[in-house]
C-alpha cells in the first residue's frame, strides 16, 4: 500500500477532519483548522491523555495557565536568548532554509559552495543568522517598549511559575506532577508536513517534580509509561514507534537528558513527544529573575530543596497526525479506504441507517439513535445506497454500522457491521448498547 501524506491530506479535507486555515483567502501558511470529525478525534486524544495523567495518577493535578504571561518569564526560561533557529536565504530566488536541515555542520561549512535546492544555483546562499522563534505582541493600546509580550512557545513555563501555588493549595508531596493542555506558538522558519510542524499548535505537557537524586530512575519510568500510552491507549502500531536519545549537540539548553518518542510517518521517522530531565534549571532561573524562594520543604526529612523536573511533552496535533497516519488503510480487496481508529478514540462510534426512507424504518432508526446518543457520538444517515453510506463511514473511521431493515420491524433486531472485517451480525435492539460497549 502506498500511504502518502498527500492521500491523508486529501482524505482529511474530503471527510471534514482538517482544512487549511483561511481557505477562501487562498490559505494561511502553517495554520490549520479542525473540522467536525477532526475536533472529535482531537478531543478524544486529549481527553485520553488527560484521564491517563490526572485520573490514573493520584499525585498529578491539572492547571490551565494563560497564553500571555509576564515577559520576564521568557528571559528566565532562556527563550529570549536561546530559542533560535539558524536561517539561510538564497539571494537569487529568496528560498529560505533552516541551516541545520541543510547541513549538520552549518557553522563550519563554506556556504558559498552550497547549492540552493529550489533554483539549483550555487554561490547565492547567505551566512546563517539566528532567528528567534517567539511571536511578539503588545499588551495595551500603545506599541512601545515595555508593553511587549510573547505568545508562549511552550506550556511548561505556566506550570513552573504556578508550581508553589498548586503545591500549597493541593498539599502535594514530592514527587508530584502538574499537567496542562494548551496552545503554543512558534514562528517556525519552515513549516511543513501538514500538521506536523505548524506555527500554532497544542501541547499536552506534564511536569513531574522530584527529589534530586531520584530523577534518573523516575525519567526511566516515565519513558516506559509514555511509550506504552501510544500502543495501549491510542492503538498505534508498536513497530512504528521508537526512542531516539538526544546527543550532546541536540540537547536543549535546559536538559540533562532527553529522549524523543518517534513515529514512522510516510515522510520518515519524526518526533511526537519529548521526555526530558530539566533538572532544577527552570526553578533556579525563576528564583533568580523573580527574587522568590521556590524551594520545597520536605517535612518528614526536615529539608529544603529545589525539585528536579522530569517533563513529558507531547504535541496534540502530532498525536493526531500519528493516529491518522497509523489508521489509514487502503483495503484494495474491497475497493475502499478505511480509517482503522481504535474504537475508543474514533470521532463517531456508530452510524444508524434505515434501509429505506419508508415503511416505519426511519422511526425505528430514530428510536435507536435516542438509545445510543446519551452514551457516545452517533450519526443518522439515510442518504444513498447502504454500500455508499458504509463507504463514507469507513473513511470517517466509524467502527460500527447499524442497519434497520424490514426484519427489524418483526423481531426488533438490526444488523451490526464491523468496520474492519465488514462482518454483519444480527442483534436485538435491546442488546445493542452493551454489545457496542463490549466491543470498544
Ligand atoms: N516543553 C518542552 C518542549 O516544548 P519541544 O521538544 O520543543 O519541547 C514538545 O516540544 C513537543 O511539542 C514536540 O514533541 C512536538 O510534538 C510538539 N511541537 C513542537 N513544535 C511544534 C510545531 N511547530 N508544530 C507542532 N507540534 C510541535
Amino acid at each position: 500500500m502506498d500511504k502518502t501524506i498527500e492521500k491523508i491530506v486529501s482524505l482529511c479535507k474530503r471527510r471534514g477532519f482538517i482544512f487549511q486555515s483561511s481557505d477562501i483567502y487562498g490559505g494561511f501558511s502553517a495554520v490549520y483548522d479542525y473540522g467536525p470529525l477532526g475536533i472529535e478525534l482531537k478531543n478524544n486524544i486529549s481527553q485520553t491523555w488527560w484521564k491517563e495523567m490526572t485520573q490514573a495518577h493520584e499525585n498529578i493535578v491539572g492547571i490551565d495557565s494563560g497564553i500571555l504571561m509576564h515577559p520576564k518569564i521568557w528571559e528566565a526560561s532562556g527563550h529570549v536568548g536561546a530559542f533560535n533557529d539558524p536561517l539561510v536565504d538564497c539571494k537569487k530566488c529568496n528560498a529560505r532554509y533552516r541551516a541545520d536541515e541543510l547541513s549538520e555542520n552549518y557553522n563550519s561549512i563554506n556556504w558559498s559552495e552550497i547549492r540552493c535546492l529550489n533554483c539549483g544555483t550555487t554561490g547565492n546562499m547567505t551566512e546563517p543568522r539566528q532567528f528567534n522563534l517567539m511571536f511578539k505582541t503588545h499588551v495595551g493600546p500603545v506599541e512601545e517598549t515595555g508593553t511587549e509580550a510573547y505568545l508562549r512557545p511552550e506550556t511548561a513555563q505556566g506550570i513552573y511559575v504556578n508550581y508553589q501555588l498548586v503545591q500549597g493549595a493541593m498539599r502535594m508531596k514530592v514527587p508530584f506532577g502538574i499537567a496542562q493542555i494548551g496552545k503554543a506558538f512558534r514562528n517556525e522558519i519552515i513549516a511543513r508536513n501538514f500538521i506536523f510542524r505548524t506555527r500554532e499548535f497544542e501541547q499536552m505537557e506534564m511536569q513531574y517534580f522530584v527529589k534530586p537524586g531520584t530523577d534518573d530512575d523516575i525519567l526511566r519510568k516515565w519513558k516506559k509509561k509514555r511509550f506504552n500510552f501510544y500502543i495501549d491507549k491510542l492503538g498505534i502500531t508498536e513497530s512504528k514507534l521508537r526512542f531516539h536519545e538526544h546527543g550532546e549537540n541536540e540537547l536543549a539548553h535546559y536538559a540533562k537528558e532527553a529522549w524523543d518518542i518517534e513515529y514512522e510517518f510516510p515522510f520518515g521517522w519524526s518526533e511526537i513527544e519529548g521526555i526530558h530531565n530539566r533538572t532544577e534549571f527552570d526553578l533556579k532561573r525563576h528564583e533568580e529573575f523573580s527574587g522568590k524562594n521556590l524551594t520545597y520543604f520536605d517535612q518528614p526529612n526536615n529539608e529544603r530543596f529545589l525539585p528536579y523536573i522530569i517533563e513529558t511533552s507531547a504535541g496534540l496535533n502530532r498525536n493526531l497526525l500519528t493516529v491518522l497516519a497509523d489508521a489509514y488503510w487502503e483495503d484494495n480487496e474491497n475497493n475502499r479506504i478505511v480509517m482503522k481508529f481504535h474504537p475508543k478514540i474514533s470521532p463517531v462510534k456508530a452510524v444508524v441507517c434505515p434501509l429505506t426512507k419508508k415503511d416505519g424504518l426511519p422511526e425505528l432508526a430514530r428510536k435507536i439513535m435516542d438509545i445510543l446518543k446519551p452514551h457516545f457520538k452517533v450519526l443518522y444517515d439515510q442518504q444513498g445506497s447502504i454500500g455508499k453510506r458504509y463507504y463514507r463511514q469507513d473513511e470517517a473511521g466509524t467502527p460500527f454500522g447499524i442497519t434497520v431493515d424490514h426484519q427489524s420491524l418483526d423481531d426488533n433486531s438490526v444488523t451490526l457491521r464491523n468496520r474492519d472485517t465488514m462482518v454483519q451480525d444480527r442483534i436485538s435492539v435491546d442488546l445493542l448498547l452493551s454489545a457496542i460497549h463490549d466491543k470498544m
